[in-house]
């Protein structure tokens, strides 16, 4: 193991300090840093054991099916085997509390002796899990979770994202908003590390092209519980937009609220695309028509990997009862993907870990978001961002994308946010 791997550590309490400067709130108690080294596994034999760790309960159920469900599909896809072995899934429910998900981590690694972790919804869980990964050199390859810091300050060599940072969307989408949507915005987003991260990014680039941000509100998390209060405040402020990012079932008790008291129609609401994504907006309905919002995938984009995805989800049974496509079973599919290149190139064999390292960090293919290339240097995918509008397409309601942003990488540091 090189000396600069095992540098890369962070206490802690550095991370907690991270999270008030970079945005990312680690709202747990110390359950994971300084336990014993676990025995950690790896080699070339036998199935491949993936710990999936998603929430499969609370606000973000909906998330972690639909991630899980990518998943299966682009295993299904190579017969379930990656690198010559046959993959074998180990689920777990990680919930939205960081100290139970923690736990949960454990029992897959120690209990469990997976290969490696893949899943990963909240930034809160994420920020909770990096130390416990980092100093066991046990690879995570999170599907969901922004947390802006995993790519930055707190790195690490065995984390990898096929998703997203918070920065991403919600970057471009303050230049965007600031040009579209009027000057004077107001910011509401749950008060946890992925609303943070929200307001940092949009905050700094909308201001940089002139706009004003007339209120933050953040609002309890996971549950934001009576809303009256928060759109009272909305109303009160008569700001020209709403800037938010709420996702799951926080976005369907946010959007509903929002159309119940009438701001609907007077205030324009935007955000980061997780708000009005497919798995929402059957929810919302008609109340979500108009709504702009960015993010690194829509349904309608017309590639073909785009259609194929969206034609082959459609036809799964989901336990729910749930249907078709969405930017998670999108995650979950890539995820899934990056997986088994990267132990395609190292044959099955865990313990080479300097190659899987640069087989996940140098991994390039189709993806119905348009392309998936890894950022060799930050660990995180860069990625094509689309501003879209939800609009009523052939009798159902869909994001239609009205204007493509390019390529975005994360900056890999704080220098582009406010402070
Ligand atoms: C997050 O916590 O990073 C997150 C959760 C749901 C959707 C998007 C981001």
């Amino acid at each position: 193991m090189s000396v600069e791997r095992q540098k890369g550590t962070i206490s802690r309490r550095q991370f907690l300090q991270l999270g008030a400067v970079g945005g990312v709130v680690a709202a747990t108690g110390s359950l994971l840093a300084g336990c014993a080294a676990p025995n950690i596994g790896g080699g070339a034999s036998g199935p491949l054991k993936i710990g999936v760790l998603l929430p499969y309960s609370d606000i973000y159920a909906a998330l972690g099916e639909s991630i899980t469900e990518g998943m299966r599909m682009y295993f299904e896809s190579v017969d379930n085997r990656a690198g010559g072995r046959p993959i074998e899934l180990i689920t777990e429910d990680e919930g939205t509390a960081p100290d139970a998900a923690a736990q949960k981590a454990r029992k897959l690694v120690e209990q469990d002796q997976v290969d490696l972790v893949a899943g990963i919804v909240s930034s809160g869980v994420a920020a909770a899990l990096r130390d416990y990964f980092h100093d066991n050199q046990k690879f995570l390859i999170i599907a969901n979770a922004g947390a802006n810091a995993l790519t930055r300050a707190a790195k690490s060599p065995y984390i990898f994202r096929a998703s997203f940072t918070n920065w991403q969307p919600n970057w471009p989408m303050g230049s965007w908003a600031a040009a579209n949507l009027g000057r004077r915005a107001f910011i509401s987003v749950p008060d946890y590390g992925a609303g943070k991260d929200t307001i940092s990014a949009f905050t700094h680039s909308f201001t940089a092209a002139g706009g004003e941000i007339v209120k933050v509100q953040l609002t309890p998390f996971p549950n934001i519980g009576d809303p009256a209060p928060f759109l009272a405040e909305i109303q009160a402020a008569a700001p020209d937009f709403v800037y938010s990012f709420y996702s799951g079932a926080a976005a369907v008790t946010f959007v509903k609220a929002y159309s119940d008291f009438g701001l609907t129609g007077s205030i324009p609401l935007a955000g980061s695309g997780f708000m009005v994504e497919q798995d929402v907006l059957p929810s919302h309905g008609s109340s979500a028509l108009g709504i702009k919002s960015a993010l690194h995938w829509a349904l309608t984009l017309d590639n073909a990997e785009n259609q194929a995805f969206v034609a082959a989800f459609a036809q799964r049974e989901l336990p729910s009862g749930n249907k078709g496509a969405n930017v998670f079973a999108v995650q979950g599919y890539d995820t899934a993907r990056l997986i088994v290149e990267a132990l395609n190139a190292v044959e099955g064999d865990m313990s080479r870990t300097d190659d899987l390292i640069g087989a996940f960090g140098s991994a390039a293919f189709p993806s119905p978001r348009g392309a998936f290339k890894m950022d060799s240097t930050t660990h995180n995918v860069i990625n094509p961002i689309y501003i879209r509008e939800v609009q009523e397409v052939n009798g159902t309601i869909a994001n239609v994308v009205l204007t493509s942003v390019g390529e975005v990488p994360d900056p890999g540091d704080n220098s582009k946010d406010a402070v």
